[in-house]
């Protein structure tokens, strides 16, 4: 049975676990220090218990921006990533915030073709913004709040 939940601190090493099994984005204590940030919600997609994909985002005020978003590599191309980011997008619009952010690699063709798929537009590009020197696209969503 598919779920979404939200995740505290305490459940870290699950954020941990999928992280370092898929894009080794940050490290456990990047994840601590991510948690203890004001605004920070971090939701899980799972499947019978099994947490199969993870989104952090950042409310500011009327914005929010998606720190991080993955779904299990078994798992992907089955939809999974869209009911994540379906939920994601009903969640900030009951939170009445009016523009979704995020930031993904100019070579991460698969994801930006993900994040086009929900209307996401390129609106900037931030240089040798990655840890391997590649450049990012900072992306937005307008949304229209309930
Ligand atoms: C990006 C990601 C979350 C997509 O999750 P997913 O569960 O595979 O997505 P879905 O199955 O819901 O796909 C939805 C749409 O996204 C696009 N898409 C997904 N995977 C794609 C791929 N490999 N190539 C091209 N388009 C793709 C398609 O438009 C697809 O629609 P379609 O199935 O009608 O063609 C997943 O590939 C992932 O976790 N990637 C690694 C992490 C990452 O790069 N995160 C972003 C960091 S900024």
């Amino acid at each position: 049975m598919i779920s979404i939940k939200h995740i505290n601190e305490k459940d870290i090493d699950l954020c941990y676990e999928l992280d370092s099994s898929t894009i080794s984005f940050w490290t456990k204590k990047q994840w601590a220090s991510e948690f203890k940030k004001e605004g920070i919600k971090v939701v899980g997609l799972f499947i019978s218990n099994v947490v199969i994909g993870i989104c952090v985002f950042h409310v500011v005020l009327d914005e929010a921006q998606i720190n991080f978003f993955v779904v299990n590599q078994k798992y992907r191309k089955k939809g999974y990533g869209t009911y994540l980011m379906n939920y994601l997008i009903k969640q900030c619009q009951t939170l009445n915030i009016n523009k979704l952010l995020l930031e993904v690699s100019f070579t991460n063709t698969t994801a930006e073709k993900f994040y086009n798929h929900f209307d996401f537009y390129t609106v900037g590009k931030r240089t040798n913004y990655y840890k391997d020197g590649s450049d990012a696209l900072l992306k937005e969503k307008k949304l229209t709040t309930k």
